[in-house]
């Protein structure tokens, strides 16, 4: 009995540290410090993206056919993409880019992406970046928000940028190299 109390006694007052300002039961304001969330840091990743469309082992699937011949606009693949560390597919897998991309301008060949970076390599195993930007795949370079993170890139914020390493017009596979700055904790 005794020692439940001062386990009680503890966590009240653990939390009453982490606490500073006013506690309204479901919010309250934390110390970030006491999280662990004391310097910022930049990280500078590069990879290759490969969005394989052809073939039996496409990573990339269409889900929505653009609803008028004339325009691919309205066009969504679904993405699993390998992410290596060479721009051969048959390099080393560092993780993978999940989600979806979007045909999303009607004038250009444009697409919204929304996708994951789902990381296996080394310390950074199970973290994600999330991209969530406007990609004009016919320009050199395109630039593409990092809108957070989790695991390691927890309250992560950045930029990608992705340059087109090699297209196929006759499967219409693609190879990306992206390089990816984040500052995360
Ligand atoms: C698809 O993947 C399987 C298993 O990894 C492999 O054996 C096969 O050669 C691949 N096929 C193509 C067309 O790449
Ligand atoms: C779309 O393509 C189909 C088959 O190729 C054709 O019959 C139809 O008229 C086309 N529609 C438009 C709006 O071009
Ligand atoms: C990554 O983590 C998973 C468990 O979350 C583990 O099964 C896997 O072996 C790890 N991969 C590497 C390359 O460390």
């Amino acid at each position: 009995m005794a020692s439940q109390f001062t386990v009680f006694f503890l966590i009240l007052s653990l939390s009453t540290v982490l606490v500073i300002g006013e506690d309204h039961g479901f919010g309250r304001i934390l110390d970030r410090k006491l999280l662990g969330l004391n310097e910022e840091k930049l990280s500078h990743f590069q990879f290759y993206w490969h969005d394989i469309v052809s073939g039996r082992n496409a990573t990339s699937v269409p889900v929505v056919r653009p609803p008028q011949n004339t325009s691919t606009f309205g066009f969504v693949s679904m993405i699993d993409n390998p992410l290596t560390l060479g721009p051969k597919v048959s390099s080393k897998l560092v993780g993978r880019a999940q989600g979806f991309y979007a045909s999303a301008s009607q004038e250009e060949v444009s697409l919204l992406m929304v996708m994951n970076f789902a990381f296996i390599e080394g310390k950074y195993n199970s973290s994600t970046i999330t991209v969530l930007g406007r990609n004009s795949v016919f320009n050199n370079m395109r630039e593409m928000p990092v809108i957070g993170g989790s695991g390691l890139f927890r309250f992560s914020r950045g930029y990608a940028q992705a340059r087109t390493h090699t297209f196929d017009p006759k499967t219409g596979d693609a190879i990306v190299e992206y390089n990816v700055y984040v500052l995360h904790y």
